[in-house]
């Protein structure tokens, strides 16, 4: 529970380097083996400790000088077994890693089988399962060798002792300075000390993975979120939820290009089109407002904050970002719509569907609201992921909404139609729209032309139109006819 916390903190710089089998893979099977410290592993090395300790103590007791001789063998098996503990760790972690990346590959191949058929690559895909089942084989029986070795030696250890004890205590018989009886029970004390000691190689190979495991675990939570809560954040006001940009400059770590917004103003209410070619920096604007990365340098402020000091939660109660792949979840149409409002009764949510123009959709479904959608909504069509999307977002009701070609697969009839419904049922709310459609970003008052990372125009469609080479060249002219 605590590593799901952890692991929902963090943030985009992680999700976006990190494959899903990897992030999921310290929260299967390691979880158990840790689980298996506290239960098996902890009473059995007490009852080796204790079995040694009086094996030792008896012999001690019976005889000093012959224990004295079996003693050096004890600190020359202490030494094995850390030459042997480095080597299992090192298979251990190999072992790991290969399973991640094992469970790296069954996440990628199993959420994209269809797209897999459809490119006719299944020979490839599984001579790659082949190659990595390969390498976890090969891995897994060098543990076992390592396994094996230190087994034998830890069985030489013991053969050694008793060879000692037979040879020197019969020696001893035989010199009259130990009696039969003496020596039995002092070889039967000897199999006592190394019984638990041979013992202790199984448990210590299942040590080693527990430590590999727990290893695991702190690898995730040494990573920290690069965004968080500063101290004395604050919640975003009620009203005047107004956008402004100052000296923004961002870069991601592996890109060249920069965003550069010196100063952009949008007010509360305001319906704004972002535009501009691919690559050019809408959605990483987009995701700066959100805060989804922070800004290099500059600030975004709402309502007059900065939204490095606002507590996530209220920007992100405050803000909505809809993304053009919507996010659906297993489940129906209404635990969908409940995700962010649980207690939204049955009219609204139908109220929302039928704004979001899926009211037809909802009337053909057997079990209405209570449809299941499928594995992330994939018994929908991509129009209606979308329309759905944008239900949920209403009953969310933000003071700002970014929609970053969130509506790219409606038809453009039905897209103006929602986009209408959208500002009627949050007239107050900002509306930021990204969009590539000419129909779409012509209905908005404000466009913003985004190029190479800067807004390169900032007006009315009209104006646009008639003054602007950028957008005569972006866009067809509207009375062109194309
Ligand atoms: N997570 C990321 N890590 C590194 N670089 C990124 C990341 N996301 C985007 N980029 C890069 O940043 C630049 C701007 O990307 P962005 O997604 O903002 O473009 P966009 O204007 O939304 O384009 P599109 O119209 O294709 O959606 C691109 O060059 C892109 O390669
Ligand atoms: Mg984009």
């Amino acid at each position: 529970m605590f590593l799901v916390r952890h692991l929902d903190a963090l943030s985009a710089d992680y999700y976006e380097d990190t494959p899903v089998g990897r992030i999921i893979y310290p929260l299967q099977d390691p979880i158990e083996e840790i689980a298996y410290f506290g239960s098996d592993l902890v009473p059995s090395i007490l009852r080796a400790l204790l079995t040694t300790l009086f094996a030792l103590t008896a012999m001690v007791l019976l005889n000093p000088l012959l224990t004295l001789t079996i003693f050096p063998l004890i600190p020359a098996f202490i030494l094995t077994r850390e030459y042997f503990r480095h080597k299992l760790v090192i298979v251990f972690d190999q072992v790991q890693q290969r399973q991640k990346t094992w469970a790296d590959f069954l996440h990628e191949h199993f959420s994209a089988v269809l797209p897999i058929q459809l490119l006719g690559r299944e020979t490839r895909q599984e001579r790659r399962a082949f190659c990595l089942l390969g390498e976890i084989a090969h891995s897994q029986q060098r543990l076992f060798r390592t396994g094996a070795y230190f087994s034998v030696y830890t069985s030489l250890f013991i053969v050694m002792a008793m060879a000692v004890a037979v040879g020197f205590g019969g020696w001893s018989v035989f010199v009259g300075r130990l009696s039969v009886g003496k020596l039995v029970v002092f070889y039967t004390l000897v199999t006592y000390l190394f019984e638990p000691l041979s013992a202790v190689t199984e448990i210590y190979t299942r040590i080693q993975r527990v430590f590999a495991n727990v290893r695991q675990v702190q690898t995730v939570l040494s990573y920290r979120p690069a965004l968080d809560n500063r101290a004395g954040s604050v919640q975003l006001p009620e009203s005047q939820w107004h956008l402004e940009i100052r000296g923004l400059t961002f870069q991601y770590a592996k890109q060249r290009g920069r965003l550069r917004v010196p100063s952009l103003r949008i007010q509360a209410g305001e319906q704004v089109a972002l535009v501009g070619e691919n690559g050019a920096g809408k959605s990483t604007l987009a995701k700066l407002i959100v805060r989804i990365y922070d800004v290099g340098s500059g600030s975004i402020c709402i309502a007059g904050e900065d939204v490095r000091n606002v507590t996530l939660k209220s920007l992100r109660r405050t803000v909505c970002y809809l993304a053009r792949d919507p996010v659906l979840f297993q489940g129906t149409l209404s635990s969908n719509l409940r995700f962010v409002t649980p207690s939204a009764s049955d009219a609204e949510l139908e109220n929302a569907l039928q704004r979001a123009g899926l009211s037809v959709l909802l009337a053909s479904l057997k079990d209405g609201l209570r449809q299941s959608v499928g594995p992330q909504g994939c018994q929908l069509s991509g129009g209606q992921r979308q329309r759905l999307a944008i239900a949920r977002a209403m009953l969310q009701g933000p003071k700002i909404l970014i929609l970053d070609e969130a509506t790219s697969c409606l038809d453009p009839v039905s897209e103006q139609l929602v986009l209408r419904n959208l500002r009627n049922y949050l007239p107050e709310s900002t509306l930021i729209v990204v969009s590539h459609r000419l129909s779409t970003v012509l209905a908005f008052p404000r466009i913003l032309v985004l190029a190479e990372g800067q807004i390169v125009e900032d007006s009315c469609p009209e104006h646009l139109a008639r003054h602007s080479d950028f957008f005569a060249n972006w866009f067809p002219s509207p009375h062109s006819g194309v």
